[in-house]
């Protein structure tokens, strides 16, 4: 079996990793090696089936990292940074699979969602490529979501405004944005119990709790909780965010498009109190017009995630939002519906776990692909 390093198995997007590789027994085959950037020669995790798992190595240990073929890591993008042009300098040609965005948009490095461009990846390890890289998260459930329309070349342009979850920013996000709802009922839980309290009052307490600088808000600087926060990401200084630059730039590097095929994909960014699932509501300006049914045909038979929910009131409020969609690998798409603009104009609406289909699962199935 060949031996595989994993690095940051243990974060919130490694977690979700190796509890994916259990589920699909993909350790068997494998020879695991779990690294660690603290706590070297403490105990490896248990893996069922496996046996003793050892002890954890040094992830900034050159020579162990150089002795395996393959090193997947979902330790982020510092790590990729200190480690993986030391290791590449060093001589070391082993298939290196990563999360993080680091080496996403270099030419050396392939952005890998497989059920929307195994081709590309098929062709790249032909010629001997050997950085994998999981494309952003946004990306990712967009493409899986709407791959019927992007793979059969029938996207002109698309924007794509988004509803990103907590996740994105980190688990201490996630924690953050709880324990601001927390905070805010518990400073009006006594008028909220009283049905006769007026809710102006309610409102205007919660607004100065808000504003009030008590809030924890050390992860997103603002509070998230009862409000939104209409960038994610760096300012590039040009009024974009580096969020909104990177659905155009991976978008039509996974699809293999680049130069007069590029595909403008363009929109604004937004972070909601939404924990896990990023959804995004989209503009596409089709190259012909498709009626509706032809369209969610098209998207439901792309790949077997991708599922459409009828365009009914009824329908989306059940299965088209992030309580739906969380934990599941399904990726719901609805809203399709021609907008007044023109005959080729459409919207759609789609929803995908940002921590599954965002982050862990596009890297679980590199690492199946290069292990043949
Ligand atoms: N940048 C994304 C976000 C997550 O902040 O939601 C990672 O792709």
């Amino acid at each position: 079996p060949a031996a595989v390093g994993f690095i940051g198995w243990r974060g919130m997007v490694g977690s979700v990793l190796m509890d994916r590789l259990r589920a699909e027994n993909d350790f068997t085959g494998l020879e695991p090696v779990f690294f660690s950037t603290s706590d070297a020669g403490g105990a490896a995790p248990a893996v069922e089936g496996l046996g003793d798992t050892g002890t954890l190595q040094d992830a900034y240990d050159l020579e162990a990292l150089a002795k395996l073929p393959v090193l997947v890591t979902t330790q982020g993008g510092d790590y990729t940074t200190a480690v993986h042009g030391k290791l590449r300098a060093g001589g070391w040609d082993g298939i290196w699979i990563d999360a993080a965005s680091t080496l996403r948009m270099s030419d050396d490095a392939v952005i890998v969602l497989d059920p929307v461009n195994r081709d590309v990846i098929d062709a790249a390890l032909d010629r001997g490529v050997k950085d994998f890289v999981g494309g952003n998260c946004t990306v990712s459930c967009m493409l899986m979501g709407l791959g019927g329309l992007f793979r059969n070349d029938l996207v002109e342009w698309a924007t794509s405004m988004t509803y990103q979850a907590a996740s994105g920013g980190g688990a201490r996000h996630m924690r953050e944005v709880l324990r601001q709802f927390g905070d805010l009922n518990a400073s009006v839980a006594r008028e909220l119990a009283d049905p006769a309290s007026a809710i102006l009052e309610i409102d205007r307490a919660v607004l100065a709790r808000q504003r009030g600088g008590e809030l924890d808000t050390a992860q997103f600087g603002v509070p998230l909780a009862g409000s939104l926060i209409p960038w994610i990401d760096a300012d590039l200084g040009d009024g974009r965010s580096r969020e909104e630059w990177k659905a155009q730039a991976e978008t039509n590097k996974i699809l293999g498009r680049s130069g007069a095929d590029t595909v403008p994909v363009d929109g604004l960014c937004v972070r909601i109190a939404a924990m896990r699932s990023h959804s995004q509501a989209l503009t596409l300006k089709l190259r012909e017009e498709i009626p509706v049914a032809e369209i969610e045909r098209l998207l439901d038979a792309d790949n077997e995630w991708a599922t459409v929910v009828p365009n009914t009131k009824e329908d989306s409020v059940r299965d088209l939002t992030p309580v739906a969609a969380s934990g599941s690998l399904q990726i719901p798409v609805g809203r399709i519906r021609p907008l007044s603009m023109g005959p080729q104009y459409v919207s759609a609406f789609t929803v995908g776990d940002q921590l599954l289909w965002g982050a862990a699962e596009p890297v679980r199935r590199m690492l199946k692909i290069a292990l043949g």
